[in-house]
């Protein structure tokens, strides 16, 4: 047992804990932030993503010992992250992945949520192809990822005061729909 210090969301904290444990066990064990999501614990599903020095990271695999003196972001730090710097209420990227509905069990979400905050904070205007690249560590078993993508889209179009055009998800599910509407009608391809 040991005494880290940590920055966790603005506020310098001194935890106990074992040497051995992870940033993750170190969050939810110790400090009651279980936004951070324990899904497969080996660094497969993204649950755990929190930030680190603003980029994302894996918390079940970053031992909390090496992130002394470097700031940590969790799910929970957002809103007051985005309230300190001016603005009103949850981040944009929250309250986008809200209205599309963009969740079902919500397990996958505060990870989701992290990477994409990360990827507009590098990148206000990404493509189709760095969205879902910066999101393609971070599985969802619920959604079909279509909602998700189109939250990150509505949080980039508000943010530069336009109107989400379509991008290339939209259009697959278009064509899925019109796919659905044959088969529904009875239409048969041959
Ligand atoms: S819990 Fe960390 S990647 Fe799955
Ligand atoms: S909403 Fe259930 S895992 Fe994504």
């Amino acid at each position: 047992m040991g005494v880290l210090h940590l920055k966790i969301n603005g506020d310098d904290l001194e935890v106990a804990a074992p040497g051995h444990w992870t940033l993750l066990e170190v969050l939810r064990y110790r400090l009651g932030l279980t936004g951070s999501k324990q899904g497969c614990d080996k660094g497969d599903c993204g649950a755990c993503t929190v930030l680190l020095d603003g980029k994302p990271v894996l918390a079940c695999l970053t031992l909390a010992a090496t992130v002394q003196g470097r700031h940590v972001t969790t799910i929970e730090g957002l809103l007051p992250a985005h309230v300190a710097a001016g603005g009103k209420g949850a981040d944009p990227v929250q309250d986008a992945f809200d209205r599309c509905g963009a969740l079902q069990c919500g397990f996958c979400q505060s990870g989701m949520m992290l990477s994409a905050r990360a990827l507009l904070n590098r990148n206000p205007q990404p493509s189709d192809a760095e969205i879902k690249d910066a999101l393609s560590g971070n599985l969802c078993r619920c959604t079909g990822y279509t909602q998700i993508l189109q939250a990150v889209e509505l949080a980039i179009c508000e943010a530069a005061g336009r109107t989400p055009t379509p991008r290339s998800w939209e259009r697959a599910s278009c064509a899925d729909s019109g796919a659905a509407s044959a088969s529904d009608s009875g239409e048969r391809s041959a």
